[in-house]
């Protein structure tokens, strides 16, 4: 059953519609990616689900975000607060501005269970303990007690895990939770909270730019390009025979071992800035494949089975 059901979300920032007909689903127990270049609208989709956006003056024009069945769009203020934290946690990419430099690791971790689930002091403390276990922290009993600047990247973001587990959350939101890692400790990370998740039956969305860590984690995947949906379905079928070009592009920029850096396929060009859209295909300015059909108007999305693809050239998936 779907925990998260996002159906033809609209984003707006002042003049600009930054998403334009997001939708996607997320059941229990799974993992979700969200992928896509710098600009594509990662966060927005993040901030939009989590009722962030009046932080950055924004607001969702259109469509719907259902959350275990109920509509998220227009909730007020104090009703997102006891979601948030306690059945929604957002986790994102640099830990310090989650993490407490003052404050001892544990008590932060403490602090969530306190006061989402209303435990006492002991209680809480060795269910924060018990997590920091299972994030495979050394000692965690040891580092329950540190401050975040004795402890490596790594170790602190597995606290901001910690923390956003410790209210036992419907769904997570990790906004690139592993970009400032190096690759070692990401790729041990993201499958660490992957098999949490599973264990745990809660959903990710694990967002990314990199299609690596899609096939390294995620059970299905959405492909955004400029605020749009460009492809999704299940990682094995997209990885099996990706249909849209900008997919396909990712798809040939993960590093393959043995290649050097400086080898890497990138994709030419830029994703368009948000007040640049063109009126047809937004990637139609960097695909080879590109028609005047496609420069004319932009490609509805269109369902083929589980395939969702907007795409004037490549049509449904070989097998149906
Ligand atoms: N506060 C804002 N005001 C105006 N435009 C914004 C704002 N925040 C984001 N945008 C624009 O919306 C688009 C999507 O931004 P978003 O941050 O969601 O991208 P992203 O996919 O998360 O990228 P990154 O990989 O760099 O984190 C971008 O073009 C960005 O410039
Ligand atoms: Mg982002």
């Amino acid at each position: 059953m779907a925990i998260l059901e996002v159906r033809d979300l609209a984003v707006r920032i002042g003049p600009l519609t930054p998403l334009d007909g997001i939708g996607f689903d997320v059941d229990k127990g799974e993992v979700l990616g969200i992928v896509g270049e710098s600009g594509s609208g990662k966060s927005l989709t993040a901030m939009s689900v989590m009722g962030l956006l009046p932080l950055i003056g924004g607001r969702v024009e259109r469509g719907s975000i259902r959350f275990a069945g109920g509509e998220l769009v227009g909730l007020d203020e104090p009703a997102y607060r006891r979601l948030r934290g306690r059945r929604l946690a957002l986790i994102t990419q640099n830990p310090m501005t989650s993490l407490d430099p003052l404050q001892r690791v544990g008590a932060q971790v403490d602090q969530v269970s306190r006061l989402h689930l209303k435990l006492g002091p002991a209680a809480a403390r060795s269910r924060s303990i018990e997590i920091m276990d299972q994030l495979r922290i050394p000692r965690a009993a040891t580092v329950h007690g540190q401050y975040p600047h004795q402890l490596s990247g790594g170790m602190k973001q597995r606290i901001v895990i910690a923390m956003a587990l410790a209210a036992d959350p419907d769904l997570i939101i990790a906004d690139e939770p592993t970009t400032a890692l190096d690759v070692t400790i990401q790729a041990q990370i993201i499958d660490l909270l992957a098999e949490l998740v599973r264990v745990r039956g809660l959903a990710l969305v694990l967002i990314t730019h990199d299609m690596g860590v899609v096939a390294q984690a995620c059970d299905r995947v959405v492909v955004l390009y400029a605020g749009r949906v460009a492809e999704s379905d299940g990682t094995a079928a997209i990885f099996a025979d990706p249909r849209h070009p900008y997919t396909r592009a990712l798809i040939g920029c993960i590093p393959r071992d043995g290649l050097a850096r400086g080898g890497l396929q990138g994709i030419p060009g830029l994703v368009p800035s948000v007040a640049d859209y063109a009126t047809g295909c937004r990637f139609a300015p960097r695909c080879a494949l590109a028609l005047g059909a496609c420069r004319a108007s932009a490609p509805p999305v269109v369902a083929h089975g589980s395939r969702r693809i907007a795409c004037h050239v490549s049509g449904a998936p070989a097998d149906g």
